[in-house]
């Protein structure tokens, strides 16, 4: 039984170990496995793919679900820490998908929980779920993970899940290009990574024509949420929107990821492309879960 809190808890073996199995659960989603089995889903930010996901793969694995996805109708709301309802939570349930708005609080929850820890984001470190299911869906979609070509938009400053991307593609030799404003531009951490394992990459600050080479686009949503400054975030809101004719003269096999939710940086023309595949990798995330929760789980 293993906890997943960061991308990096995986060898390049265990993330191939969950792509392979993710990929026998999309042709067969119902398999009662998990029969017996309690997973609770704890969710103090808002979500909807990401819990609704993990609890259509315990559902479809046979387990029941116990938790909350407004942390305000819990005992958080008293005062309780976040020590005593990981503590309480452990006494319930054989593994615990947690989403918390604290960056490093997932880490903290494995330290203090008798059972496993599924990080389902923390503030803008990690999301290492969204990364396995980014991953399934660029192999899916390329037929492989090595030596791609990778465009990153949006807020790569709070976008956790291009964080976690970074991290996992370290084992399949990309070429990075980050396009973003200046005040959301990937973070120094994330760059020394880069650095420190020969990892290709360039930035940007124009999305127009600066895909034209990529295997994979992937768009982010400016995260309002992280933002101290709204003033701020009224200035770079609609900084990139993404508009079918911009798609031109990008290469046929090019699919555009969006971990989702959208808000303006793709419009909906964008939708009748072949070129769109976000809607699909959402899908993609049921399997994957699958495969997460099965493996926390020593099953
Ligand atoms: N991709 C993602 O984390 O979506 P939700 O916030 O809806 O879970």
């Amino acid at each position: 039984m293993s906890s997943l809190v960061s991308i990096s808890d995986y060898t390049r073996d265990e993330i191939m170990e969950i792509l392979d199995r993710a990929a026998e659960f999309e042709k067969n989603p119902n398999q009662r496995t998990l029969e017996g089995k309690v997973v609770a889903t704890l969710f103090f930010e808002p979500s909807t793919r990401t819990r609704l996901s993990f609890e259509t793969a315990a559902n479809r694995l046979g387990a029941r679900i116990i938790g909350f996805s407004d942390a305000s109708t819990s005992s958080t709301s008293k005062g309780e820490t976040l020590h005593d309802t990981i503590q309480m939570v452990s006494n319930y349930a054989d593994v615990i998908v947690m989403r918390h708005y604290i960056e490093g609080a997932a880490r903290y929850a494995s330290e203090v929980s008798r059972v496993p820890i599924i990080n389902a984001g923390d503030g803008a470190n990690q999301h290492p779920s969204q990364t396995l299911l980014d991953l399934y869906s660029i192999r899916k979609t390329q037929g492989t993970l090595n030596d791609l070509t990778i465009c990153m938009a949006g807020d790569l400053k709070f976008g956790r899940t291009v964080h976690s991307l970074i991290q996992a593609m370290y084992y399949f030799n990309p070429t990075f290009r980050f396009i973003a404003p200046k005040e959301l531009r990937m973070p120094d951490e994330y760059k020394l990574f880069c650095h420190r394992h020969g990892i290709r990459y360039e930035e940007c600050t124009e999305l127009d024509a600066h895909f034209d080479d990529a295997d994979i686009l992937y768009m982010t949503r400016i995260q309002k949420e992280r933002f101290l400054d709204l003033d701020e975030y009224e200035r770079v809101k609609d900084v990139y929107s993404l508009h079918l004719r911009m798609l031109d003269h990008s290469k046929d096999t090019l699919r555009i990821l969006h971990p989702l939710p959208r808000v303006n940086e793709i419009a909906q023309d964008v939708d009748q492309s072949p070129k769109a595949y976000y809607f699909q990798q959402a899908q993609n995330g049921l399997y994957v879960r699958q495969a997460i929760i099965s493996k926390a789980l020593g099953l």
